[in-house]
């Protein structure tokens, strides 16, 4: 982002930061941010949550996740089930994630959600779905325990600086 950029964002949360003193709203999220950009906007407001694109198949925003749990703001990955379209078929047909959800007796869908919930304790997951058998198969993946042999492998598997393929 150049000084133009810095300038308007910088200018944008001094806006934001008098609505919330003025009770307006009640905490300031930040979505699309590099950590950098997460530095700056935290020297200037206080910050409750980002939301970044984050799933197995792309973890680039993996520096941002952690900044975030060092400094207890919540993230919430969108997309945690991949980039709609190509990627994220081709993530759900993963053979060695469906090897493992075999495994653990669970979905595919359910261990790429559980993966994302035992990463960190600032996670909030809110997959979206239009359909109820979807709903009940993306709350199921509370109750997938993921042991550390499959932690591993996912980690193996789908290592934090892969990009997500075009
Ligand atoms: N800040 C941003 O730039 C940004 C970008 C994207 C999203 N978001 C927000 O982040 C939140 C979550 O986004 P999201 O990507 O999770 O939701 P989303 O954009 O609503 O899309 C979820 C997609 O995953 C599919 N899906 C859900 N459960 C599934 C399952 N069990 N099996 C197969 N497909 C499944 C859904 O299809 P079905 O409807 O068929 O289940 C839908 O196509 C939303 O509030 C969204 O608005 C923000």
């Amino acid at each position: 982002m150049g000084h133009g950029g810095r300038a308007r964002a910088s200018q944008w949360l001094g806006f934001i930061r008098a609505a919330r003193e003025e009770g307006l709203i009640d905490g300031i999220g930040l979505s699309n941010v590099s950590r950098r950009q997460l530095l700056r906007a935290v020297a200037q407001a206080e910050i409750v949550c980002v939301q970044n694109l984050f799933n197995l198949a792309d973890q680039r925003s993996r520096d941002v996740l952690t900044e975030c749990e060092a400094r207890h703001i919540a993230f919430v990955p969108f997309c945690p089930l991949g980039w709609p379209g190509e990627v994220r078929r081709r993530l759900l047909a993963d053979p060695v994630l469906a090897a493992l959800a075999a495994r653990l007796g669970a979905t595919p869908v359910q261990v790429a959600l559980a993966w994302l919930l035992h990463l960190a304790p600032n996670i909030l997951l809110i997959p979206g779905t239009r359909t109820r058998a979807h709903l009940a198969e993306n709350l199921g993946a509370a109750d997938v325990r993921l042991d550390d042999a499959a932690r591993a492998e996912l980690t193996r598997h789908f290592p934090a600086a892969k990009e997500a393929a075009p």
